[in-house]
């Protein structure tokens, strides 16, 4: 695992921003893995900057996205669909047909979540996964308990997940209850994973999550069996490390 620290965030959002238009520009056809929230908004407003200064084309690569609430309309404003498009999508140019997110309105949940796993299959493999943590130390959202899902699958958010979501939100009641999620078993299958934390808050959880013991009880552990991650952390996100 190759955990860099970064002092600015202007510091680490090039860097993650390097990273994924490094990897577009040697294979125009990458397959990347794709995350929503707080912490990579940077990023992308990195990888716009580049694609606008003609540095990198994503009219060949292929994007999925990790998760999607159940329940809201696609073009609420926090919708992951919605957030994509305002992000990224409606700024660089992917081809629609190859932006791949679940669909959270999909009259059969459980068919939505075998139709989104087979696209996965057909792809073969992810070949960069962009990640952020939860509080709780979920990665997407597959949130800590006593097992966890490979594929994708519905999820009943915990409430510490839906008061961190509830600051994009009116209020806590109308953060949705349920989520589609790609199971950690997509999630590990990636090439390559790009673990991305900001900020005080999430320094316990960073050093639990990087230095604890292996666990589904803190799904990003599991990341410590993955061969080749790269964790990208501000100065706070990374303070207690050893
Ligand atoms: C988002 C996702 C979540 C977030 C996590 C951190 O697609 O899958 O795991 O990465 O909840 O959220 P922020 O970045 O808002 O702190």
């Amino acid at each position: 695992m190759n955990i860099l620290t970064f002092r600015s965030n202007e510091e680490l959002n090039e860097a993650g921003a390097g990273i994924i238009t490094g990897l577009v520009q040697t294979n125009p056809r990458a397959v990347l893995g794709l995350a929503t929230g707080g912490t990579p908004v940077g990023i992308y407003e990195e990888i716009v900057k580049s694609y606008n200064k003609g540095m990198v084309s994503f009219k060949s690569a292929t994007s999925f996205n990790l998760d999607e609430y159940v329940g809201i309309a696609e073009d609420h404003p926090e919708s992951y669909h919605a957030y994509m498009k305002h992000h990224l999508f409606g700024h660089v140019d992917f081809a629609a047909e190859r932006t791949y997110l679940p669909n959270g309105n999909a009259e059969n949940l459980e068919q939505e979540c075998a139709r989104y796993n087979q696209l996965l299959e057909d792809a073969k493999q992810i070949d960069l996964q962009l990640l952020g943590l939860g509080h709780n130390g979920h990665i997407g959202f597959n949130e800590p308990d006593h097992s966890l899902v490979s594929g994708t699958h519905i999820v009943k958010l915990k409430d510490e997940t839906r008061q961190a979501n509830a600051r994009f939100f009116d209020s806590i009641d109308q953060v949705p209850t349920h989520a589609l999620t790609m199971g950690v078993g997509a999630i590990l299958k990636a090439k390559m994973i790009l673990l991305v934390v900001r900020g005080a808050d999430k320094a316990e959880i960073v050093q639990k999550a990087l230095q604890g013991p292996i666990t589904t009880e803190c799904p990003a552990s599991l990341l410590q069996t993955h061969p080749h991650v790269v964790v990208l952390l501000d100065t706070e996100a990374g303070r207690l490390l050893n």
